[in-house]
């Protein structure tokens, strides 16, 4: 049976994470990094294994002790991304493109093919990857990172702050509309856009910190080179979905859009009525689980199905109190 996710930490003050148990030493040949910075990060210092091969429980302790994530937000982005990407029998999730290290396939139209999967976790419109679209979701890109400096210049003062944040992703999805036909931004990733344009001030810049601002050479560490810079304390609490919501709301409020997508052509934007917004959280939690996961397993058996029962009550566990009924796709 799959173990239990662990709890949080008991000590969240900001301390020294660029430590000499954790160097930055260069990805070797094979070694997974993918779409996000923060996980490419603590692969590379050691926090995961540097092969970018890890288990959840590996995972939630990284963003924990790493950059000081909350529990309830590790629990739930993790097992997101787990049910989706990862290996269910062997327990293992590649933190880039698909890996034979994670074991031998469960049946199509499963895909565990890691974080680097298009649609059904990684999704468009990031600020320093590509929509898939384009033939490569995962890479950094010099001319989106490009756009990110263009605009913390302009908006920020030459740092990346909420008002950056608010102006870029906004820039980010019109981007998209105006040049990948098959732009899609619905549930998860809707959700998902929002959130990760909050975390380079969260999580990337410097605990000791109190204005709340990126530095652009600090961000190119992370988003490039997966580097915590010299001396780089963690965040000085713990930042959990409480905190990261009311960032959200601030990021969206400027220049709100529905989910939607293009239609096949450029310029297409439409909205999907389907798709949860941001009113209805309980229904991203329903929809992620009864159609994106269910999707990829639409009828698993024996020590998949228990597996996949049990990682699905993992990932429900932060939202127990929240008033979302849980769901059970696969039977109780
Ligand atoms: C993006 C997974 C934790 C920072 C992503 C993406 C995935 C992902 C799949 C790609 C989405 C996309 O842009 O299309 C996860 C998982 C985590 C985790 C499973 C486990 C808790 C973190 C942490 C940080 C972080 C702790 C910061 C320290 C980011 C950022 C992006 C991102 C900034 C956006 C990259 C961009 O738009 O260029 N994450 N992540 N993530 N992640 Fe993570
Ligand atoms: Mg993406």
């Amino acid at each position: 049976k799959p173990p239990p996710p662990p709890g949080p930490l008991n000590d969240t003050s900001t301390k020294l994470v660029n430590n000499p148990a954790h160097p930055f030493l260069p990805q070797r040949n094979g070694d997974m990094r993918g779409p996000c910075p923060g996980l490419n990060t603590l692969a590379s210092h050691g926090y995961l294994p540097r092969n970018g091969i890890a288990t959840p429980a590996q995972i939630i302790n990284a963003v924990q002790e790493g950059f000081n994530m909350g529990n309830d937000l590790a629990v739930f982005v993790t097992y997101a991304a787990f049910l989706v990407d990862g290996n269910q029998v062997t327990n293992l999730l590649s933190i880039g493109g698909k890996s034979s290290l994670t074991g031998p396939d469960p049946p199509k139209p499963a895909i565990v093919g890691g974080l680097d999967t298009h649609a059904v976790f990684e999704g468009d419109a990031s600020m320093t990857r590509g929509d898939a679209f384009f033939g490569d979701n995962h890479s950094f890109k010099e001319n989106q990172f490009d756009e990110f400096i263009a605009f913390s210049n302009k908006f920020g003062g030459g740092k990346y702050n909420l008002t950056v944040a608010s102006e870029f992703r906004w820039q980010r999805i019109q981007e998209s509309i105006a040049t990948n036909p098959n732009f899609s931004f619905i549930s998860p990733r809707y959700f998902t856009a929002y959130a990760e344009s909050t975390f380079p001030i969260t999580f990337f810049v410097d605990g000791r910190n109190e204005d709340g601002a990126l530095s652009l050479d600090v961000a190119r560490g992370f988003f490039q080179d997966s580097r915590m810079p010299n001396g780089f304390f963690r965040a000085n609490q713990s930042i959990g979905l409480d905190i990261i919501g009311s960032l959200i709301d601030f990021i969206f409020e400027p220049h709100p859009i529905q989910p939607g997508g293009n239609q096949g052509r450029v310029n297409s934007y439409t909205v999907d009525p389907n798709s949860a917004n941001f009113s209805q959280f309980c229904q991203l939690y329903q929809d992620f689980v009864n159609i994106t996961v269910k999707g990829l397993y639409p009828n698993p058996q024996g020590v998949l199905r228990d597996n996949l029962n049990t990682n699905l009550g993992y990932f429900f566990s932060p939202l127990q109190g929240s008033g979302c009924p849980q769901v059970f796709p696969f039977g109780q």
